[in-house]
C-alpha cells in the first residue's frame, strides 16, 4: 500500500503546494496519497501541518509516524499533549535566502542611514555631517545561530560587519565571536545593531528585557524578525523614549495581526512589518517535505528534528 500524507494546513496553502509537493513526490519516485481529507486519520502516515489548520487533535491518526511543520518555528504545535510522534520542523532554501536579504537589507538600511536620505528629497543639496563608519568598524550581534541566523551572520561577515552571536550551546561560525548559555550580556555589550533569531520558547521569553537593552551601545538598532515574545514590549518602548534605542524593525509580535491602537504602529522610530520577514518557499520546501518522507519510509534518521524538551 502507498504511504498516504495528509496535508492538514488552510485551503489557500494546499492551493499553493499541492503542485509542487506532487512534483516533488514524482521526482524522489515517491508513489504516496495525497489529499485533505480528514475522513479516515487512522489511514494516515504523514502529516503535513500548519498552525490554525483543521488538526488540533492529535490522537485519531493511529498510524502516522511524523509530523513535518510547513514553518520554521514550532512553538503552537511543539506542545500539543496530543503529539507523541515525531515532530519535524521547515528547513529550507528558499526561506532561508529571504531571512538572509531582509535581515542583510534592513542592517544597510540602518548602517547606511537611509532613512535619512529619503527624508530629505526636497531639493536642498545639504552638507551632512553623517559618515556611516565602515562596516568593518560596526558591531551587529545576532541571537539565535541555527538555520537563519549562521546564515545571516555568513551574509554579514561577508560584507565585513564585525559580527558577534549568541546561542544555547557553544558555535564556531567562520569570521563569528560566538557566545553561548550565560554570556548573553557579552554578546550584547556595545551592539549598534542585534538580530533576534531566536525560536520562541520558556527559555526566550522576554530575553531581550531591560537589563538585555542595557547592554546596547546607546541609540542601537532593533531588528526582529524571530518572534514577537522575545521582546519586552515596556521595556523596549522604554527604551526607544529614552533612546537607548535608536530604532526598532519588528515583523513579529505577540499578537497578530498588530491591534491597530498598539503603541508600535504610532511610534516614529518603530518600523512595523507585517510578519513577512521571510516565507516558506512552495517549490524548495516541498522537497524538504519529501525528502523525510523518503527518510521516513526507508528507515533512515529525520532531518530538523524538533527537541521536544528544548521546545525547538
Ligand atoms: N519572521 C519570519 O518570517 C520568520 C521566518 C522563519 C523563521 N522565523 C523565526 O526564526 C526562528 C529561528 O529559526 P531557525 O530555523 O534558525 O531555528 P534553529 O535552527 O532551531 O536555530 C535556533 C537558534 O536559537 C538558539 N537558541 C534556542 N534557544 C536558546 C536559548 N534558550 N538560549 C540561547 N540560544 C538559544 C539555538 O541554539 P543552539 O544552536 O545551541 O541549538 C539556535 O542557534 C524560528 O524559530 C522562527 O521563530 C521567522
Amino acid at each position: 500500500m502507498p504511504p498516504r500524507i495528509l496535508f492538514a494546513a488552510n485551503d489557500q496553502r494546499w492551493a499553493q503546494y499541492e503542485a509542487p509537493l506532487r512534483a516533488a513526490l514524482a521526482e524522489a519516485e515517491i508513489e504516496a496519497r495525497l489529499d485533505c481529507d480528514l475522513s479516515d486519520p487512522g489511514g494516515v502516515d504523514y502529516i503535513i501541518f500548519a498552525p490554525n489548520g483543521p488538526v488540533e487533535d492529535f490522537t485519531p491518526f493511529t498510524r502516522a509516524r511524523m509530523v513535518q511543520n510547513l514553518w520554521a518555528g514550532v512553538e503552537e504545535v511543539v506542545g500539543n499533549p496530543t503529539l507523541t510522534i515525531p515532530l519535524t520542523r521547515m528547513v529550507d532554501t528558499g526561506l532561508t535566502e529571504g531571512m538572509v536579504e531582509w535581515c542583510t537589507g534592513h542592517v544597510l538600511r540602518h548602517h547606511l542611514g537611509m532613512d535619512q536620505m529619503l527624508a530629505a528629497q526636497d531639493g536642498i543639496w545639504r552638507h551632512f555631517e553623517f559618515i556611516p563608519p565602515l562596516a568593518r568598524d560596526r558591531r551587529v550581534t545576532v541571537l539565535g545561530l541555527g538555520a537563519l541566523g549562521a546564515a545571516v551572520c555568513a551574509s554579514l561577515v561577508g560584507l565585513n560587519f564585525q559580527v558577534r552571536g549568541w546561542s544555547r550551546r557553544p558555535k564556531s561560525l567562520p569570521g563569528v565571536e560566538s557566545f553561548h548559555g550565560d554570556d548573553l550580556p557579552k554578546a550584547l555589550e556595545g551592539a549598534e545593531i542585534v538580530i533576534l533569531l531566536l525560536p520562541y520558547t520558556p527559555a526566550t521569553d522576554g530575553i531581550l528585557s531591560t537589563d538585555a537593552l542595557t547592554q546596547l551601545a546607546k541609540g542601537a538598532v532593533v531588528l526582529n524578525p524571530g518572534r514577537g515574545g522575545l521582546i519586552d514590549d515596556d521595556a523596549l518602548l522604554a527604551a526607544l523614549d529614552t533612546g537607548q534605542v535608536g530604532h526598532a524593525t519588528l515583523d513579529v509580535f505577540r499578537t497578530e495581526p498588530l491591534p491597530p491602537e498598539h503603541p508600535y504602529w504610532a511610534h516614529p522610530q518603530v518600523t512595523v512589518t507585517p510578519h513577512i520577514a521571510s516565507e516558506t518557499r512552495p517549490s524548495t520546501a516541498s522537497r524538504v517535505v519529501v525528502e523525510n518522507i523518503r527518510r521516513a519510509e526507508a528507515g533512515e534518521a529525520l532531518l530538523h528534528l524538533v527537541d521536544r524538551s528544548a521546545g525547538y
